[in-house]
């Protein structure tokens, strides 16, 4: 494809529907304050004819564009000619059938993957969106980019600037929130590094306003390209399940990028009778961070295409300022009280029938130690998916011989922090970084076996424990 012009941005309230330029550079719809969507005449892109056709394209990999995960749906994202894609080989992520979880789950066998996105250059489904929004990035000329993070989504900016050398990244973070695992990566990468005496949703709204003012790329999830990248995180699922549609996919829910873009994603390829159905879309919030859950199963707010009552959202807020609630939860990546993508979010539970949970610390912590027992290791936010299952078999939301994806969002070196604690023998550590958090027990813990120097005695403890 040689054009970007049959795409646009668009209003995603429907009362204002305004349209602009795919150049230009916008947060929120300038007339009325909304999101804005990546829009595009489909009718005018040369689409393959099944969705089988794209994996031909594996072929070709020597070519960095049919390598990207991402770009190899480029007809599925067309915003950009190719000369303008950005890409450091993101997206080359698994599809895992993870038997061992389905048990501690209560699914039948054959019937839980795990779409391992810690496999991404920078560790974490991220890359996905950065490699998009580094694209129009360069569509536009952009020579400074920013965003606030929790570490993942810094993590990734620092990794894209350091490599392609287009921008220089600039990263909020608030201070003592973000793991050592993503801390240590914005700062090898050589990000400037902000930190503001705050949590996430304070560095969020900062961050926008200080783009503003700066004329910086916003590379949070605000930005409408990111979550096209994000889309091809469900083509790869439909990809490893030889594009049949599963019956779930649940995703932790934090900003609520992912599943904006994934509802996003099923419904375009509804719409190009690409699939014949949707998938339901579980969102798993972690009960210290709940908004999404509170508002949406508490509170009954619905999209009700587009006409959602914001006014009780705001009421929500409000009222969580007054009692100064915070986000708080040892899955530092989804501790957000202001998800910014809320009313994308709440679009795509419509257009899935969506169900929204919330599980404990305790939960996800014992969740990862299945998930990483299984094999595929990942960070606290990521468990939260398979918790979410958990719980939902449980209610008999999920039956066992449902087809469920979950999305393991980041890779388990991100927060060794909260793995070594579970599962430590030190009961110190385990109370300053768990217990604090009201996680009382690390029931699938593998604790260290200490043994004094001496042949004789590892021997005898190798014995015992083997
Ligand atoms: N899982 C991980 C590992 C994350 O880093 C994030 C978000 C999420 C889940 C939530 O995804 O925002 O699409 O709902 N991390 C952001 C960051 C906020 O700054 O790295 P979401």
């Amino acid at each position: 494809m040689s054009s970007s012009s049959f795409a646009f941005q668009k209003c995603i309230a429907p009362q204002c529907g305004a349209t602009y330029d795919v150049h230009e550079v916008q947060v929120a719809c300038p007339k009325c304050g909304d999101l804005l969507d990546v829009q595009y005449e489909w009718s005018r892109v040369p689409l393959p004819a099944k969705l089988a056709d794209f994996q031909r394209r594996w072929s070709e990999r020597n070519d960095p564009v049919r390598f990207s995960g991402v770009w190899r749906f480029h007809e599925l994202l067309p915003f950009a000619a190719q000369e303008n894609i950005v890409t450091v080989g993101e997206g080359q992520t698994l599809l895992q059938q993870a038997d061992a979880v389905a048990t501690y789950v209560g699914m039948d066998a054959g019937c839980l993957y795990l779409q391992y996105e810690g496999m991404n250059p920078s560790g974490s489904f991220k890359d996905n969106g950065m490699s998009a929004a580094f694209t129009h990035a360069r569509m536009t000329g952009a020579k400074r980019a920013a965003c606030a993070s929790t570490g993942n989504t810094s993590a990734s900016l620092a990794m894209y600037c350091a490599v392609t050398r287009m921008m220089k990244a600039i990263i909020f973070i608030g201070t003592g929130k973000i793991s050592y695992g993503k801390l240590s990566q914005a700062l090898d990468y050589g990000a400037l590094t902000v930190q503001i005496a705050g949590d996430f949703d304070d560095a969020m709204a900062r961050v926008q306003e200080v783009s503003r003012e700066l004329g910086i790329y916003l590379v949070n999830s605000v930005n409408p390209f990111r979550l096209e990248g994000q889309k091809t995180i469900m083509y790869r699922v439909l990809e490893a399940l030889r594009w049949e549609v599963p019956d779930w996919i649940v995703v932790p829910g934090g900003n609520l990028g992912n599943s904006s873009a994934f509802g996003k994603a099923f419904s375009e390829l509804r719409e190009l009778g690409l699939i014949d159905r949707i998938p339901r879309l579980a969102v798993i919030n972690a009960a210290g961070a709940d908004t999404l859950y509170q508002l949406y199963e508490r509170r009954h707010i619905r999209w009700q295409g587009g006409a959602a009552n914001m006014g009780e959202v705001q009421q929500f807020y409000q009222e969580m300022d007054t009692e100064h609630r915070k986000a708080s939860t040892i899955a530092s990546a989804i501790e957000i009280n202001r998800p910014v993508n809320l009313r994308k979010c709440l679009r795509a539970l419509e257009a899935c029938d969506g169900v929204v949970r919330q599980v404990s610390d305790q939960e996800m912590l014992d969740a990862k130690a299945k998930v990483g027992a299984g094999g595929l290791g990942c960070e606290p936010a990521s468990a939260a998916s398979v918790a979410g299952v958990r719980l939902l078999r449980d209610q008999g939301v999920i039956a066992a011989s449902d087809r469920v994806v979950c999305i393991l969002t980041g890779h388990q070196l991100k927060d060794p922090t909260a793995t070594v604690a579970y599962h430590t023998t030190d009961q110190e550590q385990f109370n300053q970084v768990l217990a604090s958090r009201g996680v009382r027990r690390a029931s699938f813990a593998n604790r260290a076996v200490a043994v004094p120097n001496d042949l004789g005695q590892i021997v005898k403890a190798i014995r015992l424990y083997s």
